[in-house]
């Protein structure tokens, strides 16, 4: 194969091409990328947020008490804040008993490790001056312990610091009263202090690590389905997530478990900043999934008519509350929560995949137009529908036509075949039209493996998603994070236990295309020997330039089972240090394991690559 580029008909790109796409989905959030150690810390779990209402997911769920002559009950007399209804009393006669937490599968700790401890409690009878909260292994052995006083009658939060004297994969957290009495205890809560960024109630460093090393340019949050909900009443409502934990407003997971709200909007903006990421984030269009809700009369399916001028002021506060001074009311929020400066939001996705009916059109239109009367400065990216099996996006894209939305959200999940036959996908697409957020995507094969099939159909993909910079603004894979055994969705970016990060093939691509991202696209003409269709789209080039670094950036593709040697032609764009940094990723189809090597090349304006069978190569060429 030969490839000759053509430097003189550059052509302007997305700087905002690679990002990604969080949701809670598989235990992404709580258990996951929140560093919270501690499940159903505010005992606000309801047999509800499972499907056909499972009655061990109660209150109690996670919690056990060991001992004798003791009671644990859970009570709703006198919360510490109406969203928490639910506190646990402990009631011990000999103070021989304990309240035991599992945390999500265990908590994992290393020796020396410090942990944060935080709870609210309060002495109802008797005489408890104090509780010892320590980490136990499953043997029973203590391997950090603090004491903490219980002064007052009225609900206190108390903190401590924990260090683990020595290292347990499941341990649990044991609080026992040091006397006999009565006491209620609610919102333990337990973080390593490393969090990413050393944040309080932050991130788990080496997920949020994992992530940032993509160089995302943006962050979609919080989904996906999330985002909308099963339901009117599961629309995912950001003023639920911000502000003091305990008064945050936790809620049933459309995935089949309980969202704290712990990981909220003010968590999502913090984390887009501290890796300088773009936040994207994605609010129901006034229809929850596939328009399921059950409103009134004339309202089926969405949020009624009459309420949607309420929920406009709502998405009207979510730019207060990011952009706002801190002087207003819900600036003064964000920066109550340490952030005096403005997030500087720009970009709102209203609508996730929804059924394109005329109870989604009614509420979306209402939306886009109060936005862009009120806030003409902020980009509103719309939807053009779910994804299944034989639906097209005609319906959506008439909307978008009709309404001139800047940009639109297109999901597809699909076969490995079908992104290496559709590499000109947006190659027809209409200039004039909306641009395009590839919003979710990825390549699934049956059994849903990550390997290097379906992350060499995706770095084929990418290419061509380069090429079309000008029309598709932004992509993400989807969906990002899943905890080992606790998955709902397959194949997912990373994977990830307690202890350890997994990232996937198809992860490695992202970061090689996240890491090499360019805002300049250089045309390239392509020669093959063999211009058969099945060769033909088998091999794929993108040449970018980084503006800001000038670094040229060449991608090679070569899906094929054999060794191809590529001649090419940078005539004029070799920079004189021709030393450059090569990176291949390479392994066969099935492999799961498959990571990129990078090594050092000499390149001169034309030379000759061995693309390896079933690889794909980055080489950046540095300017002086
Ligand atoms: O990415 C997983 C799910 O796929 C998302 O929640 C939804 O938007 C899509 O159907």
């Amino acid at each position: 194969a030969s490839f000759t580029v053509h430097a003189d008909a550059v052509k302007p790109i997305s700087n905002l091409l690679l990002g990604v796409f969080f949701e809670d989905i598989n235990y992404a959030a709580d258990g996951g990328l929140y560093a919270e150690l501690i499940q159903n810390r505010d005992f606000e779990y309801t047999p509800s947020d499972r499907e056909y209402r499972d009655t061990t997911w109660n209150s109690k769920h996670s919690w056990r008490l060991q001992g004798t002559n003791a009671t644990f009950s859970v009570d709703t007399i006198d919360p510490i804040h109406s969203n928490n209804s639910h506190y646990a009393t402990l009631t011990t006669t000999n103070g021989n008993a304990s309240l035991i937490n599992t945390g999500f599968d265990g908590i994992a700790v290393k020796n020396g490790e410090k942990f944060n401890l935080s709870l609210f409690v309060k002495r109802l009878k008797g005489s408890v001056k104090s509780v010892s909260v320590s980490l136990v292994t499953r043997n029973g052995k203590e391997i950090a312990r603090g004491v903490i006083p219980v002064a007052s009658a009225s609900w206190k939060n108390i903190k401590t610091v924990l260090t683990a004297t020595d290292s347990a994969s499941g341990a649990q957290l044991a609080i026992r009263p040091l006397s006999a009495g009565s006491l209620a205890v609610d919102m333990v809560s337990l973080f390593p202090q490393q969090t990413f960024k050393g944040r309080r109630n932050g991130l788990r460093n080496d997920l949020a690590q994992t992530i940032a090393d993509i160089h995302p340019k943006f962050i979609r949050f919080p989904g996906g389905c999330v985002a909308h909900g099963d339901g009117i009443e599961n629309i995912y409502r950001w003023k639920n997530t911000v502000g003091p934990l305990e008064s945050r407003k936790p809620q049933r997971n459309l995935w089949g478990y309980h969202q704290t709200a712990g990981l909220g909007y003010f968590e999502y903006f913090q984390y887009c900043e501290d890796i300088g990421a773009v936040p994207l984030p994605v609010l129901a269009a006034g229809v929850p999934c596939q328009n399921s809700g059950t409103g009134g009369a004339g309202q089926q399916g969405g949020v009624p008519l009459d309420q949607m001028d309420e929920y406009i002021q709502d998405i009207f506060d979510l730019v207060e509350y990011a952009n706002g001074s801190a002087k207003s009311r819900w600036g003064k929020l964000r920066a109550d929560a340490g952030h005096p400066q403005p997030f500087n939001l720009k970009y709102i996705g209203i609508g996730n995949e929804d059924l394109i009916s005329d109870v989604f059109e009614e509420r979306f239109k209402l939306i886009f137009k109060a936005m862009k009367e009120k806030h003409p400065e902020m980009v509103v990216i719309g939807t053009v529908g779910p994804t299944f099996e034989g639906t097209d996006y005609t319906e959506g894209w008439k909307i978008a036509d009709a309404l001139q939305v800047p940009v639109v959200d297109e999901h597809y999940y699909q076969s490995p075949g079908w992104f290496i036959h559709n590499q000109e996908y947006y190659d027809k697409y209409d200039r004039s039209k909306s641009k395009v957020y590839l919003g979710e995507y990825a390549s699934h094969l049956p059994g849903r493996p990550n390997n290097v099939e379906t992350a060499l159909s995706e770095a084929l993909y990418l290419t061509s998603l380069e090429r079309n910079g000008d029309v598709v603004t932004m992509s993400s894979y989807a969906p990002l994070l899943a905890k080992d055994g606790r998955t709902q969705w397959n194949p997912n970016l990373i994977y990830f236990d307690n202890k350890e990060v997994k990232p996937t093939v198809g992860y490695y691509v992202q970061k090689m295309f996240g890491q090499n991202a360019g805002d300049q696209y250089l045309p390239v003409s392509t020669v093959l020997s063999n211009n058969e269709d099945g060769v033909k789209k088998r091999i794929a080039i993108s040449i970018v330039r980084d503006s800001k670094s000038n670094d040229l950036i060449v991608k090679l593709v070569n899906m094929l089972p054999v060794n191809v040697n590529a001649q090419v032609d940078l005539t004029g764009l070799v920079p004189p240090r021709s030393a450059v940094k090569k990176i291949v990723l390479q392994g066969d189809p099935v492999d799961k394991h498959a990571k990129p090597q990078e090594s050092s090349i000499t390149i001169t304006d034309k030379s000759t690559l061995a693309l390896g069978p079933y690889s794909v190569t980055v080489i950046r060429l540095a300017s002086d």
